[in-house]
C-alpha cells in the first residue's frame, strides 16, 4: 500500500531537520561503541508511556480520574488516581518492553520483578510514577521522574541489592513535566537533552539540546513555610537568599522546580526538618536521577555534605535532605551547613 503524505508548504521550507527522541536515542547509542539497543529500547519503552501518561494527565479535568484514590502510598502521603495509573501505566509498558527485570516505584511497597520468557532483560527502573501529586487538581505542573541501573545479580529474578545501588551507577536518568508542554528530558551520561512533545504527531521533538545549568542564579526554591523547623545552616542560607535580594519561587512539585533549575540556574532545597530529619524527598525515585541531570549539566547536588549521587541507599523509600541547581548557590549553601550545622 502506498501512503501519500500531504506537506503543507511550510513543513518542506523547514529550516531546521526536526529530531524526534527515538531517533536522538539511536543517534546517542551509536556514540557507545560496545552498546547493543537494550538500553535504546527500554528509553523509547519509557518514552512511550510518557506519551499514555500524558494524556491521560491533560484529559483529567474532563473525565472521573482526578481526585484521591482513598488510600495511602506506602510512605504515608495522600494518593490521587492519577497517581496509580501513571503507576499501573509505567509497569505495564515495562512490562511488554522486554528490557527490564524489575521495577521499584514510589507507589508499590516493595520491588517487583519481571519475569521475561525468551531473554535475561538487563535493567531495573526505579520511578516516581507522579511527582507533585498535590498540584493534580488544580492544573498545576506535574512530572514523573525515573531512573535505570543495570541489575548486578546474575540471574533469577533480581533482587533487593538490584535496587540499592549508588546514583552514580544510573546508566539513564530523566522525568517528564506535564506542563504548560509536555517534556522530556534524560540522559545516558553524554549531556543533558529536552523534547518537546508535538501532540500533533504524536513524537517529542528536541527542543533543549546539552542543557547547561548556569554556574549561578537569583532564584531560590524551598518552602519557607517550614523555616523554623529547619537546622540552622538552611536557616543561615534562606537568610543568606533574601539579603542578596534573590527571589523565591516553589512549585511544589520537585520535577518543575528542578525543571526551571536547570534551565534558569538557581537553586531547589527540601532540607530536614524538627518532625522529619531526613526530609521529604525519596533518594531513589526523586533525588538521584534528578541529582545525575542536574550534575550531568554541569550544576551540583547535595545533601548538605556530601554527593547526592554518592550516598548508599539502605532502603527503597529512604529519604534525604537535598539541595539542588547552581553550582555556586549549592557551595554557599555547603559553607552554612558547615559552619551551624557541624
Ligand atoms: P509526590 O507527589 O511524588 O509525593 O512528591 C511531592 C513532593 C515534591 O514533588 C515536592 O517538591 C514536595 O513534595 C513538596 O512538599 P511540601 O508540600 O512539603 O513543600
Ligand atoms: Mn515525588
Ligand atoms: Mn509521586
Amino acid at each position: 500500500m502506498i501512503i501519500f503524505y500531504i506537506c503543507p508548504a511550510k513543513d518542506l521550507n523547514m529550516q531546521h531537520k526536526i529530531i524526534s527522541l527515538d531517533e536522538h536515542i539511536i543517534q546517542s547509542q551509536r556514540n557507545l561503541p560496545y552498546a547493543t539497543g537494550e538500553l535504546s529500547s527500554l528509553l523509547r519503552d519509557i518514552g512511550l508511556a510518557a506519551k499514555i501518561v500524558s494524556r491521560e494527565v491533560n484529559k483529567a479535568g474532563l473525565v472521573d480520574i482526578a481526585g484521591k484514590a482513598e488510600t495511602e502510598n506506602s510512605s504515608g502521603d495522600d494518593v490521587q488516581k492519577l497517581d496509580v495509573l501513571a503507576n499501573d501505566l509505567l509497569i505495564s509498558c515495562l512490562r511488554n518492553s522486554g528490557e527490564c527485570c524489575g521495577i521499584a516505584s514510589e507507589e508499590e511497597d516493595s520491588y517487583k520483578p519481571i519475569k521475561n520468557s525468551y531473554k535475561q532483560a538487563k535493567y531495573v527502573v526505579l520511578f516516581d510514577p507522579l511527582d507533585g501529586s498535590s498540584n493534580i487538581d488544580v492544573n498545576v505542573s506535574i512530572g514523573t521522574i525515573f531512573a535505570i541501573y543495570r541489575r548486578n545479580s546474575f540471574q533469577g529474578d533480581c533482587t533487593l541489592d538490584d535496587f540499592l545501588q549508588k546514583g552514580t551507577d544510573q546508566v539513564a536518568a530523566g522525568y517528564v513535566l506535564y506542563g504548560s508542554s509536555t517534556m522530556l528530558v534524560y540522559t545516558t551520561k553524554q549531556g543533558v537533552n529536552g523534547f518537546t512533545l508535538d501532540p500533533s504527531i504524536g513524537e517529542f521533538c528536541l527542543s533543549h539540546p546539552n542543557i547547561q545549568v548556569p554556574k549561578t542564579g537569583k532564584v531560590y526554591s524551598v518552602n519557607q513555610a517550614n523555616y523554623n523547623k529547619y537546622p540552622k545552616g538552611s536557616q543561615a542560607y534562606i537568610n543568606h537568599c533574601m539579603e542578596q535580594g534573590y527571589t523565591m519561587r516553589y512549585i511544589g512539585s520537585m520535577v518543575a522546580d528542578v525543571h526551571r533549575t536547570l534551565i534558569k540556574g538557581g537553586i531547589f532545597f527540601y532540607p530536614g526538618t524538627t518532625n522529619k530529619p531526613n526530609g521529604k524527598l525519596r533518594l531513589l525515585y526523586e533525588c538521584n536521577p534528578l541529582a545525575l541531570l542536574v550534575e550531568e549539566a554541569g550544576g551540583k547536588a547535595s545533601n548538605g555534605q556530601e554527593r547526592i549521587l554518592e550516598l548508599s541507599p539502605t532502603e527503597l523509600h529512604q529519604r534525604t535532605p537535598v539541595f539542588m541547581g547552581s553550582e555556586e548557590m549549592v557551595n554557599d549553601l555547603e559553607r552554612l551547613v558547615k559552619e551551624f550545622d557541624a
